[in-house]
């Protein structure tokens, strides 16, 4: 028998495998049934702003290349992005630390190679967005799991870090995050910022949510650490998730790796992609929109859900996401979820996929669909109970 490496044993990400069962679900309904309410995906439905969808046009009619850019973007595009830095964070970012990447999904790769040997020891919060630990797996970098409660809103702590023999030899990090929806404060975020750097260690925040904030404030890693490797994408706040796009704020020395590695593994991302991006930081209005349409989910579900079975839930204070400790119902994440699929037709995540000690007590909601949809599963759940 042929030898098959290390990647070929990665897991499935068990979110895309609900999609397809939610697919299936609504395939299957006879006519007039009432739809399957998608609470599993964390995908905005609102699509790519108009503004976006407006360059990309003049960029097709005006009949140009659109052939390979530089492996680290079109340098309007980085410089726009460093732009974003001062406007959000007043923080002054030089477009030379930016590389524009295939969605945060094709920076987690470069960064990772960039930064980390096989065998080393990347730290990060249980629960987690999945692709970190498979991802690391594949590249037979150790993950080392801190298991985060409630009492630190799922994230991590210096003291957590402090606790760790041998200290890793990086620690990942996201605000908000996903599944929980919650943030590391500045003041958390920039005393982890600062043990990482005196300590050694690589810190990646990977800040894909950013903009998607309700009460608390955003700090980027940025800012705090020069050490820091930023990840973060056009998929959610800016509402491109299939354009596949994103960015990475680099150190100094992290600078030409990744440029070297994106050339021999990507080229470049996709030019007509970054045409659009571009365009899309003129588009706030449209894109604030779609937050406050977000906070009104949230409140909503936030409202009603404990009510209708699911009183346990992660304060959410940023993406579109509320993590319900469902251990009172069920032992057993993924049969409960596929229930709920079946009996209320409301899709959502079994908490498996991002803690595998106790996700089999936790399930992901996410809001970001159609908000009347939103005010149904509060109902269908209701009567599910
Ligand atoms: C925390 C987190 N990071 C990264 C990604 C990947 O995003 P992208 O579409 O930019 O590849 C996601 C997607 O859901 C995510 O939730």
């Amino acid at each position: 028998m042929l030898k098959t490496g290390r990647g070929a044993a990665a897991p499935p990400f068990i979110v895309m495998d609900v999609i397809s069962a939610a697919n299936a679900r609504q395939a299957a309904l006879p006519p007039g049934a009432p739809h399957v309410i998608r609470m599993e995906v964390g995908q905005p439905g609102t699509g790519a702003p108009a503004g976006a969808v407006a360059a990309v046009q003049r960029a097709l009619a005006a009949g140009g290349s659109l052939g390979y850019t530089e492996a680290l973007g079109i340098p309007s595009l980085r410089a726009r992005i460093a732009r974003h830095y001062g406007d959000w964070y007043n923080a002054d970012i030089p477009a030379s630390r930016v590389a524009v990447t295939v969605g945060a999904s094709g920076a987690f790769p470069l960064a990772f190679l960039a930064a980390f040997d096989p065998g080393d020891r990347v730290a990060m919060a249980a629960p987690f967005y999945p692709p970190y630990v498979n991802i690391l797996t594949a590249l037979g970098i150790t993950p080392v799991i801190l298991q985060a409660g409630i009492e630190t809103r799922f994230q991590p702590t210096v003291a957590m870090l402090e606790r760790l023999s041998p200290r890793p030899d990086g620690l990942i990090v996201a605000s908000p995050c996903n599944p929980a929806g919650t943030m590391l404060h500045p003041d958390e975020l920039a005393e982890i910022a600062a043990w990482c750097h005196a300590n050694g260690v690589r810190l990646i925040s990977d800040e894909i949510y950013h903009g998607l904030n309700y009460d608390a404030p955003l700090a980027t890693a940025a800012k705090l650490s020069p050490s820091a490797i930023v990840v973060n994408s056009f998929s959610k706040y800016f509402s491109m998730t299939g354009w596949r796009i994103g960015w990475l704020v680099l150190p100094d020395d992290l600078v030409r790796p990744v440029e070297c590695l994106a050339q021999n593994m990507f080229i470049s991302a996709p030019h007509i992609a970054q045409v659009a991006a571009e365009a899309a930081f003129a588009c706030g209005p449209e894109l604030d929109a779609n937050i406050a349409r977000y906070r009104r989910a949230r409140d909503l579900l936030l409202a009603r859900l404990p009510a209708a079975g699911f009183p346990r839930l992660s304060p959410s204070e940023g993406a579109f996401y509320l993590y319900a400790d469902v251990s009172d119902r069920t032992n057993d994440s993924r049969e409960f979820c596929a229930h709920m699929l079946a009996e209320a037709g409301v899709a959502a995540s079994p908490g498996v996929d991002f803690d595998r000690e106790r996700g089999h007590h936790f399930v992901r909601f996410s809001y970001c669909g159609p908000e009347a949809d939103m005010a149904e599963a509060a109902e269908r759940l209701a009567g599910w109970r």
